[in-house]
């Protein structure tokens, strides 16, 4: 299928985006999203936290710093981003001359949103012996106000770089930034933001499932609160949790982070058993709704027209890149 068979041209999509489209259910997505990324050469990168079928039909899948790592290296001519906003960002960033595009636009992130770069800008006046050590899950107004990014997989190894005595501010996650101070002994000032799915994990229930599990161990995503991390037996990325499931010797895993990270534990270890951290109310749950806008519908349109793409202010771009090449240039040195 293409945009000739569609009924519905590339403008009228770009003016009313893909909910007025009428996909025939019977259509092979999986079939023709294998086949787009061939007709256009495109290479389609995923986080965990996507739906499993997303993860599936994507040519790799990572944590944040193995999905940058991918956006940096790859040969292709369009860049599919499966992830939210600051993700697909950081791959543009890196790939100006290439096409980046993503299923659906609105798919941003609580924790970027909680440091506006006008204000963080101010904040950062006010402390100008500081250095800026910031979390990816940015935006690029705070990447270009940074000297160097880093991921929950390199945030120890970033923040290290650095002399014991240099003061640095850290954004925009305070848990992550909290955990950091507590393995390296450092004391950053921590910008007060956080991610709403990751905070909502309670600590009560997750006491009264270990009593009920009790060979079950607790692996955390750093995101979380320090109640959680305290009890946790790891803490790690996405990739550093679902590595750890697959080399433990246990068989129950209590998982605190978001839930689409499951099916690769339950892909690698289906002999296992995953059990999401519960939350700490009865609605809400740990799944990010900013990662489940994007749905395997929304893929295959966004790969037929090649939109929504991400386009960048050059200035901006180039000041954004500088800390994410620091960022990918130590860890490549580290191995990591
Ligand atoms: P990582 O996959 O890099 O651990 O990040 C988790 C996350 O919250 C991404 O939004
Ligand atoms: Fe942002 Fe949290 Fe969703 Fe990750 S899980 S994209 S940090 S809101």
């Amino acid at each position: 299928m293409n945009t000739e068979t569609l009924d519905i041209t590339k403008k009228e999509v770009e003016k009313k985006g893909f909910l007025d489209i009428q996909l025939d259910p019977e259509l092979d997505l999986f079939a023709e999203i294998e086949s787009l990324k061939k007709e256009k050469n495109a290479i389609l990168l995923a986080h965990y936290y996507q739906e499993p079928d997303i993860q599936d039909v994507a040519d790799y899948i990572g944590d944040s710093l193995g999905l940058a790592q991918q956006a940096e290296k790859t040969k292709a001519d369009m860049i599919v981003f499966a992830g939210v906003h600051f993700m697909a960002e950081t791959a543009k960033i890196l790939n100006p001359a290439k096409k980046v595009v993503v299923p659906d636009l609105k798919a941003g992130c609580s924790l970027s949103d909680s440091c506006p770069p006008a204000l963080f800008k101010k904040f950062k006046e006010q402390h100008p012996d500081h250095v800026v050590v910031s979390y990816i899950n940015c935006s690029a107004g705070i990447k270009a106000l940074s000297d160097v990014i880093c991921t929950s997989s390199n945030a120890k190894l970033m923040v290290e770089s650095f002399p014991k005595e240099q003061p640095i501010i850290f954004a925009p996650d305070k848990n992550l930034g909290a955990y950091i101070n507590k393995v390296t002994g450092r004391n950053m000032l921590l910008w007060n933001g956080a991610c709403m799915v990751h905070e909502i994990f309670s600590l009560e229930k997750i006491t009264k499932l270990k009593v009920r599990h009790p060979n079950a161990k607790l692996i955390a995503h750093p995101e979380c609160e320090e109640p959680i991390l305290r009890i946790a037996d790891f803490i790690g990325s996405t990739t550093g949790l679902l590595k750890y499931t697959q080399s433990d010797s246990s068989q129950e895993y209590i998982v605190a982070t978001e839930t689409g990270i499951l099916h690769q534990m339950m892909k690698a270890s289906p002999q296992k058993t995953f059990i999401p951290a519960p939350p700490n109310n009865s609605c809400a749950c740990n799944d990010c709704p900013h990662m489940k806008l994007n749905t395997l519908e929304k893929l295959y349109l966004c790969m037929e027209y090649e939109i929504p793409e991400i386009t960048m202010d050059e200035e901006l771009r180039l000041a954004a890149l500088r800390p994410i090449k620091r960022m990918l240039e130590i860890s490549s040195k580290a191995g990591i």
